[in-house]
């Protein structure tokens, strides 16, 4: 099954009774692995959470915390885009150059990358004083 495929599945399981808008998240460990996620919302809205956020979860629990390959398909008029917030969580666990598939269920796909989603993002760099 495509990266592509696991992350439409897990989509059918979106809890979204607030915005209706099921997304699904599949990532490709360094491993070869597939972690699948879907968001999952709250009737305190803000407590609600991302597809993204849960495939990265599921990643980690699973104990990798390398991703190389993202895949995010929603019901949406075009390829939809990770919040900011799951743009920088990606970052965490991929590179700038790491492949992510952003689709929707229609059949429109734009490939992009953790890079170009992010750029100048923040890192640990950041952190280091140099004076
Ligand atoms: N959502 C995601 O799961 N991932 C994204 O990249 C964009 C937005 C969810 C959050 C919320 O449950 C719904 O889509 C509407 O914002």
């Amino acid at each position: 099954m495509s990266l592509l495929d696991a992350a439409r599945e897990v989509r059918d399981s979106a809890y979204a009774p607030y915005s209706h808008f099921k997304v699904g998240a599949a990532i490709r460990g360094a491993s070869g692995a597939v972690y699948r996620g879907c968001n999952v919302e709250n009737v305190a809205y803000p407590e609600g959470t991302c597809a993204e956020a849960g495939a990265i979860a599921a990643m980690v629990a699973a104990g990798e915390t390398e991703l190389v390959e993202v895949a995010v398909i929603a019901d949406s008029p075009g390829p939809v885009p990770p919040c900011g917030g799951c743009r920088q969580k990606l970052a965490e666990f991929g590179r700038a150059d790491t492949p992510v598939l952003l689709a929707t269920t229609g059949g429109a796909t734009l490939a992009t990358t953790i890079g170009e989603l992010l750029p100048g993002r923040f890192d640990s760099g950041h952190m280091s004083k140099t004076s």
